[in-house]
């Protein structure tokens, strides 16, 4: 169970070497979180995740996860659930793609949509349904800024995760009075692997930097949590501005 401050015993992880995602474990570990589950593609990477988790004192488990197979979700992710009850999911998993390459090759488009739109679709309605049969628990789903509005240099992502935030908004909705708490995160650009050797967009920021919003949002059992707070009114002037001026902004 949630600690009074909001703070989850158990967490899994959808995306278990996601940066975001493990400077996110790390800080709760820190506080309370001792079951660490990492659901993600079997890899090196993944299993050096669960042993620095490890290392700091977490009983960490991994389980295959496969955001495309979608058909294979509900049961990777069940068997989470029947081995204990999950105090938080962290939908973390997601692709950038190659806006410029992949508008040549729709089935690479197609495959970004389908890692961070349909796979966050199905794995998120088993996970919901799970910890609405617990009664308690937080959904916290990694958005983006990207998804506020469609920007000519990366629409592929950015409908993606248009698509990916406006599910989470109605799932939340669905769930709201049931026990179960649906977090929408938006950070905008986040110094991370999936960004690496990219100019820097206006307000960069770092997974830590996430991980820290994450859970002042946990804490206050917020809705929506932008990271920094700031874009959001950035973002809220931005979504007004007209078509023709926008498409000239260096975004
Ligand atoms: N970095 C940013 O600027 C930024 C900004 C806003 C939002 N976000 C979002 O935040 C989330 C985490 O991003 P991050 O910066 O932590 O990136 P990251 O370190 O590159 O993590 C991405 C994660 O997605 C996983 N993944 C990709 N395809 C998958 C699939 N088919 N099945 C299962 N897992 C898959 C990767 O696993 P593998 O190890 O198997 O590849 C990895 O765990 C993403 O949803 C991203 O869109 C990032």
């Amino acid at each position: 169970m949630k600690d009074a401050f909001g703070i989850p015993q158990s967490l899994l992880i959808l995306g278990g070497t996601s940066e975001i995602a493990l400077a996110t474990a790390r800080r709760l570990v820190t506080r309370r979180t001792r079951t660490v589950w990492l659901a993600g593609r079997p890899s090196p990477a993944l299993d050096k995740a669960a042993a620095g988790l490890r290392d700091i004192g977490a009983d960490v488990r991994t389980v295959a996860f496969d955001a495309l197979d979608a058909e294979s979700h509900e049961e990777a992710l069940g068997k989470v659930f029947t081995e204990g009850d999950i105090d938080m999911v962290l939908l973390a998993f997601g692709v950038l793609g190659d806006q410029a390459h992949d508008e040549g090759d729709p089935m690479a488009a197609v495959r970004v949509a389908q890692t961070n739109y349909t796979g966050a679709v199905s794995a998120g309605l088993v996970c919901a349904r799970a910890l609405q049969s617990q009664g308690h628990g937080s959904l916290v789903v990694l958005s983006s800024v990207a998804g506020e509005r469609a920007r000519r240099s990366n629409f592929i992502y950015g409908s993606s995760k248009a698509g990916l935030d406006a599910f989470a908004q109605g799932l939340g909705d669905a769930l709201h009075g049931t026990g179960v708490h649906v977090m929408v995160v938006r950070p905008g650009f986040v110094r991370s692997k999936m960004t690496a050797g990219m100019a820097e967009a206006p307000m960069a920021t770092t997974p830590d930097a996430v991980a820290v919003a994450i859970e002042t949002g946990l804490r206050r059992r917020s809705e929506t949590v932008w990271v920094p707070g700031a874009l959001r009114v950035v973002m809220a002037g931005l979504r007004h501005v007209p078509r023709p001026l926008f498409r000239r902004l260096p975004v």
